[in-house]
């Protein structure tokens, strides 16, 4: 008995030297983010929340969630009169009981959009006058319970030139050829909607420095100067192949958007991996190059101080949008594998978050 008491009022006392000396005992990738006061996401579907496996590893391992679909308009306006806020309800209820902040992801896009939007023939007033009632409406229904929105996700091509869309230009909202004037106008309605809510932009290929990522940038200063509401960049990072060249000037890039005074997040990482005809991983060495891809895009953003969240799209390999993507050519992109076991990309990146890291523009 008397043994039992002393070796248990030891452990207490290690407990305790451990704790005063700031050593922590993170058991997950939530704890690690939790500690280096950083968020780290994961994209979801609130129809797979009651499978036991996918809820309890997203609220141990997160400490935020994006809606991956259910918040775009194909999913929340399934009729122009009509506002199907369920699913997205989902979400932010799982979120507030596990204590998350969920991302809102996405008022203006090319894509997903319902038919009736894509396919019917409005003018720009009356395009315009949707626009703006659908950012009021979404954004002020998840007001206090959504912190940030991709206001606006992929507006411009590979060569820095805006994408030609509804809301651009066919017909647009009123802006046709006026570059990134409709932007600005949804950024203006966004932040009348909700001004307590992060704006931001959100966009893929725009890794490394190059023609698309240079036009964010200039928008983005521009839209500084000029007072015009923004306050992040969202990068998408998926990731495709590893060579690593295209996402060699990230730190470059989050240093030049940061430097604009906005906060830059990660939104949807995954690193596809090439699959045999069968759906196998067609060389287990990949696994590990995968990890290395994780890590180099974590400690960029570890670096930067306002780069603030790093998130993946989906977190288990068993869900995910790369197989139907790219044809069943690649998969495996995510830190789980299929029965929720951490991959060696999970263990690189909490490795990463446990690591001190420096600004490298702050000096020595
Ligand atoms: C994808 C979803 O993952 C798919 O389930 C859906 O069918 C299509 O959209 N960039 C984005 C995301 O901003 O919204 C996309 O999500 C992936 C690419």
């Amino acid at each position: 008995m008397l043994i039992r008491e002393s070796l248990s009022l030891r452990l207490v006392l290690i407990l305790l030297l451990a704790t005063s000396r700031g050593i922590t005992f993170a058991q997950s990738l939530r704890d690690d983010a939790d500690h280096r006061k950083i968020l780290v996401g994961a994209a979801v579907n609130p129809a797979l929340f009651a499978e036991a496996p996918y809820a309890s590893t997203l609220m141990r391992e997160f400490n935020m969630v994006e809606p991956e679909n259910v918040m775009k308009w194909g999913a929340v306006r399934p009729a122009q009169d009509k506002f199907n806020f369920g699913p997205g309800d989902e979400v932010v209820a799982f979120a507030q009981s596990h204590e998350m902040k969920v991302r809102g992801h996405c008022l203006l896009w090319s894509e997903h959009n319902p038919a009736w939007l894509s396919k019917g023939s409005f003018t720009p007033e009356q395009l315009s006058n949707l626009l703006r009632e659908h950012i009021t409406t979404v954004m002020k229904h998840y007001s206090g319970r959504v912190f940030a929105w991709d206001v606006v996700n992929e507006a411009f091509l590979a060569n820095g030139a805006i994408e030609p869309s509804i809301w651009y230009d066919s017909p647009g909202i009123g802006f046709a050829g006026k570059g990134t004037a409709y932007i600005e106008q949804a950024l203006r309605w966004a932040r009348a909607a909700d001004p307590k809510a992060l704006l931001f932009y959100n966009d893929y290929d725009t890794e490394g420095l190059n023609a698309k990522s240079d036009a964010v940038y200039t928008m983005v200063k521009d839209f500084k100067k000029r007072g015009v509401p923004i306050d992040g960049v969202g990068i998408q990072a998926h990731i495709f192949n590893f060579d690593m060249k295209e996402i060699s000037s990230l730190a470059a890039n989050l240093a030049r958007l940061t430097a604009l005074g906005v906060q830059v997040h990660i939104t949807e990482m995954d690193v596809a991996l090439p699959l045999d005809a069968r759906g196998a991983l067609l060389d287990q060495a990949a696994l590990a190059r995968q990890a290395d891809v994780y890590r180099f895009v974590a400690t960029a953003c570890l670096q930067q101080p306002r780069c603030t969240a790093f998130q993946t799209w989906g977190f288990t390999d068993k869900y995910s949008w790369i197989p139907g993507y790219t044809k069943g050519a690649k998969g495996r992109a995510l830190l789980f594998d299929q029965v929720y076991a951490p991959k060696p990309a999970y263990n690189a990146l909490r490795e990463e978050l446990e690591r001190e890291h420096k600004n490298p523009s702050s000096g020595p």
